[in-house]
């Protein structure tokens, strides 16, 4: 039995949410990850089309949908992957453990990452080590501490799990910073196995930088329709495996075979559309870039102002709030860590959030990712459509309970202040 694998709080606080919901109450539910927006009409019809075909694909996926990735990766973030070394499965999530499983290694964890990557490590047995990161970085790999913890492991083959935008901080490195994290890699031969499920999700730009043309030899990349495309229940992910790796696709197709033979293969034909189709479908997700932008401008004012620090959100759905200012107080109220915290906003303020343990922070941190996606997101977008230019007020109408949620947290802090 797999037993260090333990139930997070994020999993916790999501089924205390869901109980409360059913119980009728209203619940400002900021630990919720998914995207707000209606997956775009050009995927569903594609999908619609190909109900009828019912049989298996092959194991790495639809060809025509690993040439349409290949192009579009190409094409808008600059990787050369050819569709030979793309991977297709139900998720980057499966993809990500699987690769983890076939790596004889120790994994490097940053602070601040997304919470599945420690217990995937756990489920095959594996050793990790935690990289500090601080706040003042937006929790990003300082390269000087990573050639210090790569030093203590010069014998093991290491493996940099790095994750950019980020889930749970909204940091994206640029590429000055990919580089130099990429040169501590090259010098200790590292794997880097490069989360860019929220690429195209870069608030400035139109996608964030890509470790995989920096450091082309040692770059595993995983991606997927669930961020950008809003699809995330649609279940279709991808990994790409440079060259100097290739020894992983036999294992990888043999445990794909083994496990979920193939992805759905409507959704496959579905997915070909999205990535080929992408220039008609970017404008709305532009859009979407703009209002997910302003949700976390909403958010940081209340609490900023209310004197908790917090992550510059970049892109995708997150920020990492620190209490850490209010310590002494939150002690005084027997309040020791986040988890402590997140339980009693639930109970007492009606907002989830969860607690930073959960992504690789510290057992004492007083962090907590807040996602600001727990809105009607079609409905967002059909208002502005009417009041182009007043996106403020639209969002304020049509998503009131951001700005509640953020503001039943600074009424928590006024009243720990006893304001
Ligand atoms: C950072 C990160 N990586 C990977 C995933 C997995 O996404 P999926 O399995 O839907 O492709 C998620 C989903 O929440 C995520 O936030």
């Amino acid at each position: 039995m797999v037993t260090a694998v333990k139930k997070s709080g994020t999993l916790r606080i999501n089924e205390q949410v869901k109980a409360l919901r059913t119980a009728g109450k209203q619940v400002y539910h900021f630990g919720f990850g998914q995207s707000p927006f209606p997956v775009h009409p050009r995927i569903i019809q594609a999908l619609s089309e190909h109900t009828p075909y019912g049989h298996y694909l092959s194991t790495g996926g639809l060809m025509m949908l690993r040439e349409a990735l290949s192009d579009f990766l190409k094409r808008y973030q600059g990787i050369s992957f050819p569709p030979e070394r793309l991977f297709i499965g139900p998720g980057s999530k499966i993809l990500l453990q699987q690769i983890i499983y076939l790596l004889e290694a120790r994994f490097l964890i940053p602070q601040g990452s997304w919470v599945s990557y420690i217990p995937q490590i756990l489920i095959r047995g594996g050793h990790y080590e935690i990289i500090p990161t601080r706040l003042s970085d937006q929790y990003k790999v300082r390269p000087e501490v990573l050639d210090a913890i790569a030093k203590k492991y010069v014998d093991d083959q290491l493996v940099l799990i790095l994750n950019s935008p980020n889930n749970p901080t909204g940091a994206v490195y640029s590429s000055e910073e990919l580089k130099a994290v990429a040169r501590v890699a090259e010098r200790y031969g590292m794997i880097i196995l490069s989360d860019e499920i929220y690429t195209q999700l870069d608030f400035n730009n139109d996608f964030s930088p890509s470790m995989a043309p920096i450091y082309p030899d040692g770059t595993i990349v995983f991606g997927g329709l669930s961020k950008l495309f809003s699809a995330g229940g649609y279940r279709l992910g991808f990994v790409g495996i440079p060259q100097r790796l290739s020894q992983l696709i036999s294992p990888l197709l043999a445990l794909i075979s083994e496990t979920y033979s193939a992805v759905s293969t409507p959704i496959q034909y579905g997915a070909v559309v999205a990535y080929q189709d992408y220039e008609q479908i970017k404008p709305s997700i532009d859009q979407q870039k703009a209002v997910l932008k302003h949700a976390f401008s909403v958010v940081a004012r209340e609490l900023k102002e209310a004197g908790v620090r917090l992550t510059s959100s970049q892109g995708g759905f997150y920020c990492v709030v620190d209490f850490e200012p209010y310590r002494n107080v939150l002690r005084k109220n027997g309040i020791l860590n986040a988890i402590d915290l997140t339980q009693i906003l639930l109970d007492q303020y009606d907002v989830a959030l969860l607690p930073g343990q959960d992504f690789a922070f510290e057992r004492n941190t007083l962090t907590c990712r807040l996602a600001f996606v727990d809105f009607d997101g079609a409905a967002v977008l059909r208002r502005w459509d009417k009041h182009p230019d007043a996106l403020e007020a639209v969002f304020d109408q049509t998503a009131p309970q951001i700005r509640k949620g953020a503001q039943s947290i600074a009424e928590f802090l006024y009243a720990l202040n006893g304001v």
